[in-house]
């Protein structure tokens, strides 16, 4: 709870107001990831290895995005700093530790941006959500990563759907999903989309007790490699069960 509360406050002074909310997220986020690292390492190394894999299809190697770049326990950052002349990394809160590490000699050419990536905005506000849309924007973009994101998009647009249900599209969390793949996939740049897209409860018999959909029915591109990753290991909530996600890496 200490290191808890000194991240949280080492983080504030850096965060724009608007998002300070999210700082919490992001420190629950470090705080499991801590605890489970040794159940979420394989799950990150897979997540690397198709990054890199992804780099590879690149014929220019001059900007690439991270979206969702987070704690970069997911993100080769070493290997992409190295490769492209300037990478970005944008999420909706940068923790200070990684605020920190950016600042080494090694990563001068990286820069962190604060961005809400889910649309939510735009479409409350009756306009089409394009999240991406400001890619176009982005000279010389040769590769972008969305890592580990667009399940997170979904939670959180979903929590102030919730909210806000009687103002939104009944299709809210749909459609933002949808945009996102639409303003990765099919682009003038390499992408790479790692995402999480279903969960099962298990019990320690085995049994799956619950499955869920966490792209609510939206299609994913076709896959060039999947795993599983156990996002709650057995003994983290319950002594009784896990919940494994069921993670795609398209390229
Ligand atoms: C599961 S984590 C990804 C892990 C990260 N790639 C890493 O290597 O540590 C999901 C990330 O998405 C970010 N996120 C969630 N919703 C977002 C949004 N609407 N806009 C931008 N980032 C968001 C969270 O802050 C978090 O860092």
């Amino acid at each position: 709870m200490i290191a808890e509360a000194l991240l949280y406050a080492a983080t504030l002074p850096s965060t724009s107001k608007p998002h300070r909310k999210y700082i919490r997220y992001s420190v629950n986020l470090w705080s499991r990831a801590k605890r489970c690292s040794r159940d979420w390492e394989e799950h990150e190394a897979n997540s690397r290895r198709a990054i890199v894999n992804a780099m590879a299809g690149c014929r220019q190697r001059r900007t690439a995005v991270v979206l969702g770049s987070g704690l970069l326990r997911d993100v080769p950052i070493r290997a992409l700093a190295d490769a492209f002349d300037t990478v970005v990394l944008i999420d909706l809160v940068h923790v200070a530790t990684v605020r920190l590490a950016m600042k080494r000699k090694a990563y001068r050419n990286i820069r962190l941006i604060e961005r809400d990536l889910s649309g939510y905005d735009d479409l409350a506000a009756g306009k089409t959500p394009e999240p991406l849309g400001f890619l176009r924007n982005v000279p010389y973009l040769d590769l972008v990563v969305s890592a580990n994101l667009l399940s997170q998009i979904g939670r959180g647009v979903q929590r102030r759907f919730e909210t806000e249900r009687a103002r939104m599209p009944a299709d809210t969390v749909e459609q933002l999903i949808a945009a996102h793949l639409s303003g990765l996939i099919g682009m003038p740049f390499k992408s790479c989309l790692l995402t999480d897209v279903s969960y099962n409860v298990i019990d320690r018999n085995g049994a799956t007790h619950e499955e869920t959909d966490l792209m609510h029915g939206v299609a994913v591109p076709k896959a060039q490699a999947g795993w599983a990753w156990p996002v709650v290991p057995t003994g983290e909530e319950s002594p009784d069960y896990q919940v494994v996600h069921r993670v795609i890496a398209a390229y």
